[in-house]
């Protein structure tokens, strides 16, 4: 009794300085393990194509090009591209210049080899702090008009300047960025190519990030060739996992839908979420306490780990989630729920461990290996 009085008086004096130690030394260790991340193997100039890649012209598979898609897309209402002006903006987005001590480029949080998005569970800022939600893959933005996981930006456009400034993420202001970008001797050149002139702005920067990331499309996965040959070369758990995904039992697709498996709605699937309350953040709405965007499932192999928060490490806990273990909640979807009424009873799906593994069989063919090995996305400063 006595020793855990001392100790807890002790403590009560120790503990914040112990914690502060803690944190410095964490922030400390971050911050080396970013520069460590980068440089041998950088040039200081971005090495591009003497003809730009052909960012104008992708062209999209039917599956793509939809009624439902053209709907979401000009409800995106996404920037036009130009191959010029997408590579400024992929340029811009490797560029650690971007940051207050030129520590992070947007490519530390958001890697070509993970699909855009980020390994760790939470990312690290340009001074080693670590970001508040799990980073997001960028693909297919075009038809995504509302962004960030609780969907409080509208529009890519007016998303990229955010991190850019953000305290945490890359600490800049934007009169200090055009003053550092006019006073980097590869500017001029590629803003003039995109512009027609060589002044640097800040419309000019989002707009030109804007265009990068608009034309960052996934297509390419063993599931898009299925899709256009009766998925002849899925293997048998690869068809039963698709089939589960697909037959309303598991009500995946209800919310994971079109041809990019995602949903322009933010949706409260029975997660625990007491710290971080999504939508609700933004509006204020009783009705959207824990509600998060309903992110794209492709290349969800190469996103980990999973969720707003990075909770799940792998696809497997991710569907046990929906399995069994949503939990009640007055603002659970309609589509997860036993009597299909928002806030009804939660699904139990009763999916066997090989159903489950089926499932994430069919999940690993939305992996794009184009796209992630693809040099008109990657990194112009790699020697
Ligand atoms: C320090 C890490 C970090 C950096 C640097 C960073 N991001 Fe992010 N990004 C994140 C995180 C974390 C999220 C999710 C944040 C949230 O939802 O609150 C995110 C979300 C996004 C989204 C929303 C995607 C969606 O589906 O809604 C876009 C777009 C984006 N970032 C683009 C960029 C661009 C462009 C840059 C560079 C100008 C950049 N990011 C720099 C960590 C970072
Ligand atoms: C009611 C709509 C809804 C249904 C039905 C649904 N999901 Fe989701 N899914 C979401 C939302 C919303 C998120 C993001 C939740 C979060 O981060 O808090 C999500 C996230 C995920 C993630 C993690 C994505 C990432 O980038 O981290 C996976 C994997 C996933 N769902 C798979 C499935 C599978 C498999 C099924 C069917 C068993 C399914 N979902 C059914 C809405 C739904």
């Amino acid at each position: 009794m006595k020793l855990s009085k001392t100790f807890s008086k002790t403590s009560k004096l120790l503990f914040p300085l112990m914690l502060l130690f803690f944190l410095s030394a964490c922030k400390k260790e971050n911050a080396e393990q970013l520069s460590s991340n980068h440089q041998d193997a950088l040039s200081p100039v971005p090495l591009l194509p003497e003809v730009p890649f052909d960012y104008a012209a992708i062209e999209l598979p039917s599956h793509f090009q939809t009624n439902a898609l053209s709907l979401y897309e000009s409800f995106a209402n996404p920037v036009d591209v130009s191959n010029e002006g997408a590579a400024l903006g992929r340029v811009l987005f490797y560029d650690n210049k971007l940051s207050a001590n030129d520590m992070v480029s947007c490519a530390s949080c958001h890697q070509q080899e993970h699909a855009f998005s980020d390994p760790r569970i939470r990312s690290i800022g340009f001074e080693g702090e670590l970001s508040h939600r799990h980073s997001q893959t960028l693909v297919n933005l075009r038809w995504s008009r509302r962004l960030f996981w609780d969907h409080r930006v509208n529009g890519v456009e007016n998303q990229v300047l955010m991190p850019i400034q953000d305290p945490l993420e890359m600490g800049m202001t934007l009169d200090e960025l055009i003053m550092k970008l006019q006073s980097t001797p590869y500017y001029p050149e590629l803003f003039s190519a995109a512009y027609g002139d060589e002044t640097v702005t800040t419309e000019r920067i989002s707009n030109a990030l804007a265009q990068f990331i608009t034309s960052i499309y996934s297509f390419r996965s063993k599931y898009d060739e299925g899709y256009f040959n009766d998925f002849a070369s899925f293997s048998d758990e690869e068809l039963a996992g698709k089939d589960l995904f697909f037959n309303g039992e598991t009500r995946c697709n209800q919310c994971h839908s079109t041809a990019l498996f995602f949903d322009p709605q933010a949706r409260n699937t029975g997660m625990d979420y007491s710290d971080d309350l999504g939508l609700y953040e933004v509006t204020g709405n009783e009705s959207d306490k824990g509600k998060f965007k309903t992110t794209t499932l492709r290349n969800i192999e190469l996103t980990a780990p999973y969720m707003h928060d990075g909770r799940f490490e792998t696809l497997t806990e991710a569907i046990q989630h929906y399995n069994q273990g949503i939990l009640p909640d007055p603002n659970l979807d309609d589509r997860l729920s036993v009597e299909l009424e928002i806030g009804g009873t939660p699904v139990e799906m009763n999916l066997s461990d090989e159903d489950v593994a089926n499932l994430v069989s069919f999940l690993k063919t939305l992996t794009d290996e184009a796209l992630v090995n693809d040099p008109m996305y990657a990194n112009p400063f790699l020697r």
